[in-house]
């Protein structure tokens, strides 16, 4: 079965996401904002979930046409192949609509014709005349873009980024999809460099970088939704799982070390740690001024404070020049990669970086400044 399924992804990420889907072994990816297209079975909808690390949902495309009516909008999904996945016991929510720069932009009546569409596809298909909505959860995705309309169907559940291993949300963590991002966009070598995120907070780059270190499948420790599903066999799930437990790498190959001046998120960045099964890293509480590591190279990783607030701003100015001077005295012979949204902070650290990415952090443009040995 010839599937063609979409990635989705943080604007930004996009050519990282694209590099570990063809390290997964698929060709051909196709690159939009925020999504990439490639072509699987139903064994890849498993691997595809567990072990891409930057995407955020694993989407199955059931369709793509162009709509500027809402009849065709009616005909085309109701022509698509929805009962070949929808059981007919299933529940099927549009989950999602978006519309740019479309004829049609009601979001609420394309959520109706849709719903419309596919009840009417799915009776004639599995021939009856109710459908109880009790059953496995297909949540339908409906995107219009320039009149292209895309159907899909999330096999995920809850975005990827959830792992399974975050004890508390309350410190603004970043993003465990966004983190694994910083870590590959850095090329870090686990078993050459040496790693260090100083403003480590509840240590989401590091636990990135030691689940890619350790060839841990980030989904491993979780389910998705298209577990329920009776289109995907159960033994599928088992040996995709089972293949990324034996691709394990049992000893620890790299340095990770971690410091913050908060006992609470060092903490938490302990616990979830251990909730991802990893062990030997090195957690210290340290001011920034205070920190230093008896190694010539290595890579810092960072994700400072923003200074969002008003009342915050000078204190994080003070934070990046701080920052600047340190690492050159203590880091000198270091790569940094800094994430934020500030424009000015290669002017506060007093460097030009060798490169700068755009990234979203959520909804917060940020750029990725990276500083080369
Ligand atoms: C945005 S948070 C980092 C969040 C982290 N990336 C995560 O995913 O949880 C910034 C961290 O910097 C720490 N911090 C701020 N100023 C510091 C300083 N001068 N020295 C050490 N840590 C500091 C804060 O305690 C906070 O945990």
């Amino acid at each position: 079965m010839n599937i063609t399924l979409i990635a989705t992804t943080a604007m930004g990420l996009e050519s990282v996401l694209a590099r570990e889907i063809k390290e997964l072994g698929f060709s051909a990816a196709q690159s939009f904002n925020g999504k990439i297209e490639f072509q699987g079975n139903l064994e890849d909808i498993c691997r595809a979930n567990l072990w891409l690390r930057t995407a955020g949902r694993i989407l199955i495309k059931v369709g793509e046409f162009k709509a500027t009516t809402f009849d065709e909008l009616y005909e085309k999904t109701r022509a698509l192949p929805w009962g070949q996945w929808i059981e007919e016991t299933a529940q099927f929510p549009i989950s999602k609509v978006t519309s740019r720069k479309s004829t049609l932009f009601s979001k609420s009546d394309c959520q109706s014709i849709i719903k419309k569409a596919v009840v009417d596809s799915l009776k004639t298909y599995h021939k009856v005349s109710n459908l109880p909505e009790t059953g496995a959860p297909f949540a339908i995705r409906l995107q219009i873009e320039n009149d292209l309309v895309t159907l899909s169907l999330d096999t995920s559940g809850s975005g990827l980024n959830k792992r399974g291993y975050r004890s508390h949300m309350d410190l603004a963590p970043l993003r465990e999809t966004l983190a694994a991002g910083l870590v590959l966009l850095s090329r870090w070598r686990p078993d050459k460099d040496v790693l260090f995120d100083p403003l480590c907070g509840s240590g989401t780059i590091l636990i990135e970088a030691g689940l890619i270190a350790k060839n841990i499948a980030p989904g491993l420790n979780r389910q998705f939704v298209s577990e329920q599903w009776q289109i995907i066999p159960p033994e599928l799930w088992a040996k995709a799982r089972q293949e990324a437990q034996d691709s394990i790498i049992k000893e620890n190959n790299f340095q990770i070390f971690g410091s913050d001046k908060s006992w609470r998120a060092l903490e938490i960045a302990q616990k979830n740690t251990g909730l991802a099964g990893l062990t030997n890293f090195n957690y210290q509480k340290l001011n920034l001024n205070e920190t230093s590591l008896p190694f010539s190279t290595g890579k810092i990783i960072t994700n400072p404070p923003y200074g969002e607030r008003m009342d915050d701003q000078e204190e994080t100015e003070a934070l990046y020049k701080e920052m600047g001077l340190h690492f050159k005295k203590e880091f000198a012979e270091w790569s940094y990669y800094v994430i934020t949204p500030h424009d000015d902070f290669e002017k506060l650290f007093k460097a030009k970086s060798d490169k700068h990415r755009k990234l979203f952090n959520g909804a917060i443009q940020c750029w990725y400044y990276q500083f080369f040995a």
